[in-house]
C-alpha cells in the first residue's frame, strides 16, 4: 500500500512538471512570436581585452619584426596602440585613476622609439625599444596591484595558422 502512494506520488510530481514544462514552453514561443528580445550589452572587463586584444598584437610585433617583415611589423604596430586607445574608451578609469592617462604615460615613450626602429628596419634598436614596452606593460600591472601578470619579450613565433615572411617585392 505504502509502494504504491510513493508511486502515485512520483506520478503526480511528473504530472505537475510536464505541465509547468508545456506552460515555459508556451511563454517561449509567444516571445519569439513576438517582440525581439534585445541582448543584453556586453563590455568586456580589462583582462577581456588585454588578453584578445592586446597581447596577441604584442607578440605579433615582435614576431614580424624577427621575421624581418617590417610591411606587417607597421601595421601591427598601429593596432597595438589602437587596441590601447579603444580599451581607454572602454573602460575610462581603472581603481579611481585615468586609463588613457597610464597607459600614455607608460607607452608613449617605447611607441615613439618602435616607430622610428620599424621605420629604420633596425633591429637592434626594435628590440631594445620593445623590452622598454615589455617594461611598461609589468610597470602598470605592478601599479595596479595585479604584479602577478608578468609579460617577457617572446622566445619564438608562436602563431600557427600566419606566414610572418615579408611578401616578395
Ligand atoms: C594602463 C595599464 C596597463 C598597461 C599599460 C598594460 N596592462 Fe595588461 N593589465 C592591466 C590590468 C589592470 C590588468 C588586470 C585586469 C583585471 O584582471 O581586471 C591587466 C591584465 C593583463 C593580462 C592578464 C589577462 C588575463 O585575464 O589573464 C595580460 C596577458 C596583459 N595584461 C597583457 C598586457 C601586455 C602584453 C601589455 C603591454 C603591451 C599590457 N598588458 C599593458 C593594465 C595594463
Amino acid at each position: 500500500m505504502r509502494k504504491r502512494s510513493i508511486s502515485s506520488r512520483v506520478l503526480a510530481a511528473a504530472a505537475v512538471a510536464s505541465i509547468a514544462a508545456a506552460a515555459y514552453l508556451g511563454t517561449a514561443l509567444e516571445l519569439r512570436a513576438g517582440a525581439p528580445v534585445e541582448p543584453a550589452p556586453y563590455l568586456p572587463s580589462i583582462s577581456d581585452l588585454m588578453i584578445s586584444t592586446i597581447q596577441p598584437r604584442h607578440i605579433r610585433l615582435w614576431i614580424a619584426a624577427h621575421e624581418g617583415n617590417w610591411e606587417f611589423g607597421a601595421y601591427e604596430l598601429g593596432n597595438l596602440k589602437g587596441a590601447f586607445n579603444r580599451l581607454g574608451h572602454a573602460h575610462p578609469t581603472v581603481e579611481a585613476n585615468s586609463l588613457p592617462d597610464m597607459v600614455s604615460a607608460v607607452t608613449g615613450q617605447p611607441f615613439a622609439d618602435l616607430t622610428a626602429a620599424v621605420k629604420a628596419k633596425d633591429l637592434a634598436a626594435f628590440d631594445k625599444s620593445y623590452a622598454d614596452l615589455t617594461s611598461a606593460c609589468n610597470s602598470c600591472h605592478q601599479a595596479l596591484n595585479h604584479g602577478a601578470v608578468v609579460i617577457k619579450v617572446p622566445q619564438q613565433a608562436a602563431v600557427s595558422d600566419q606566414d610572418f615572411s615579408p611578401r616578395s617585392p
